[in-house]
């Protein structure tokens, strides 16, 4: 009988942890919602002791989510273990997630401890934890690169003094499928009491294996995998949940394990996560791509056209992809709104519809299509409530190769109009710097990129931005027909989200020594 396999996702942790992608505390809270729709098991919602930030997003994440259990990460520090069992104590059903590391190089140059001391370090913190939440999990960091004799002798301990999971992460994507297989198998079949908990795997993808590795440690006998949306995280990454669970979901003739997850939702929540992450999604990527159910070549056209499985082993409606790219436009109803909306991943209440539906009829008028894009612009800023400080009223651009690339903007910044124009080296610069200037802001911009949509919008052109004002980092994101205006809108998405963010200063992140 097919087994089951527990998904614990860690895109509000370890995927936060990439580069700019770090999510504030309504953010947050959409995707832990979104995640709870997805259907997986255990949110890891952050790591308390690591921020005033993070602690308020697990507190609050615990305090909202009804199905899901809860979870924060811990080091064996007893100050974490109590802030991170502050933060999980309102959830419904907390765990808490403590770790050290286990390899020799890591006890040797990082944590200057011997291998008795990290078992002690270890089993105190569980000891310590197991007297308010029984739901615990143990990491040995770095596990792929430790000694595996010595891994089931930290297990064996972990487990006596309370575990109920135990988790071995390939910390720094280094495992190869056969080996981190082997590895599984051996501490499964080598540790003392290890039948009393789930064993888990955490992989990353620092070689492009750390799917893989997730499977091959599910063959050997793993029962959770960790993972995140889009496999966002640290730099490869993480293993990324769509795959796994979508490779379990194809290969059941191979894979007799199923798992909990609302296939239909996963396509939603991977446009979330980047739309809030503003992380590109490769167009190859597999699963979610923009590519990934298009056929380019006749002979495969020719086949899919002819019989679908040719060359499609999933549908997209399994994935909650819509199947047609509708447009709407200003005579569309609300009707059919909502039903786009739906299809897109987004219930809304009925005054959050009402209120996005104004919208939808304001963008319509000046627009003569509006995009899935569109839609989730407009329905994300609704229902994150972010502020709109400033607002794009018109752009005029004057570039070319024998003009000096001029922008002439114009503004609404608190209801009030102002307008003033630029130049610079190019239209964007000139773009950027006249908004820089009607702000007034000292904002630096760290990064700029642009995408172009494929699939039926080719079109259109989307802008991220991230900007940085006295440490507060935040993206922005635009998207239109023109990339110029792309720019400008994604610009002033950055700045009202700094604005947001300046008056919820409790979100940035305080140094962990
Ligand atoms: O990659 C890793 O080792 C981790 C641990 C904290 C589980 O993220
Ligand atoms: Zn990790």
């Amino acid at each position: 009988m097919a087994e089951r396999i527990y998904i614990f996702d860690t895109t509000l942790r370890d995927g936060e942890q990439a580069p700019g992608a770090s999510m504030n505390l309504e953010e947050k809270l959409i995707v832990a919602r979104q995640l709870e729709k997805l259907g997986v098991d255990v949110i890891e919602a952050g790591f308390p002791a690591a921020s005033e930030g993070d602690f308020e997003s697990v507190r609050r994440i615990s305090e909202e989510l009804e199905m899901c259990s809860v979870c924060g990460l811990s080091r064996t520090r007893k100050e974490d273990v109590e802030k991170t069992l502050k933060a999980i104590e309102p959830a419904k059903n907390p765990m808490i997630h403590i770790f050290i590391a286990t390899s020799d190089l890591h006890l040797e140059h990082k944590l200057k401890m011997s291998r008795e001391e990290v078992i002690e370090s270890a089993r105190d913190a569980i000891a310590l934890a197991k007297k308010h939440v029984d739901n615990i999990e143990f990491s040995c960091e770095d596990a792929s690169r430790s000694d595996p004799k010595y891994l089931t002798e930290i297990i064996a301990e972990a487990v006596k003094a309370g575990a109920r999971v135990i988790n071995i992460p390939d910390t720094v994507g280094y495992a190869l499928p056969f080996e981190f297989e082997k590895l599984i198998r051996y501490l499964l079949e080598n540790t003392v009491g290890i039948g009393r908990a789930v064993l888990s795997v955490h992989c990353h993808d620092d070689l492009g294996l750390a799917v893989a590795n997730s499977l091959a440690g599910i063959r050997a006998g793993a029962r959770q995998v960790e993972c995140t949306v889009n496999g966002i995280g640290e730099r490869a990454g993480n293993a990324s949940l769509e795959e796994i669970v979508m490779a379990i979901h194809t290969r059941k003739d191979l894979l007799d394990f199923y798992t909990k997850i609302v296939t239909e939702q996963i396509y939603p929540a991977s446009r979330l996560i980047r739309k809030i992450t503003g992380y590109p999604i490769p167009p190859n990527k597999a699963v979610v791509g923009a590519n990934a159910f298009s056929h380019e070549a006749g002979i495969h056209q020719d086949g899919v056209l002819k019989h679908k499985l040719t060359y499609e082993i999933m549908k997209p409606e399994q994935i909650g992809l819509p199947s047609n790219k509708l447009v709407l436009g200003k005579h569309s109803g609300r009707h059919a709104f909502r039903e786009r909306l739906s299809q897109l991943g987004f219930e809304l209440s009925d005054e959050e519809l009402d209120q996005a539906f104004k919208k939808f009829k304001e963008l319509a008028d000046k627009k003569k299509e509006v995009f899935d894009e569109d839609l989730e612009i407009l329905v994300m800023d609704e229902i994150m409530n972010i502020p709109r400080k400033y607002r794009l009223k018109y752009i005029n651009i004057t570039s070319g190769t024998e003009v000096m690339p001029t922008a002439s903007v114009q503004l609404e910044i608190d209801g009030v109009l102002a307008r003033d124009a630029e130049f610079g080296d190019g239209p964007v610069d000139a773009t950027f710097k006249t908004i820089t200037k009607l702000a007034g802001t000292k904002c630096k911009l760290l990064l700029y990129s642009v995408n172009a949509i494929t699939g039926g919008t080719d079109a259109q052109g989307e802008v991220r931005c991230r900007i940085e004002e006295n440490g507060i980092e935040v993206s922005g994101f635009g998207a239109h027909t023109d990339i110029i205006v792309a720019s400008a809108l994604a610009y002033i998405d950055a700045l009202n989200h700094l604005e947001f963010k300046k008056q919820n200063l409790s979100n940035i992140k305080v140094q962990v020594p």
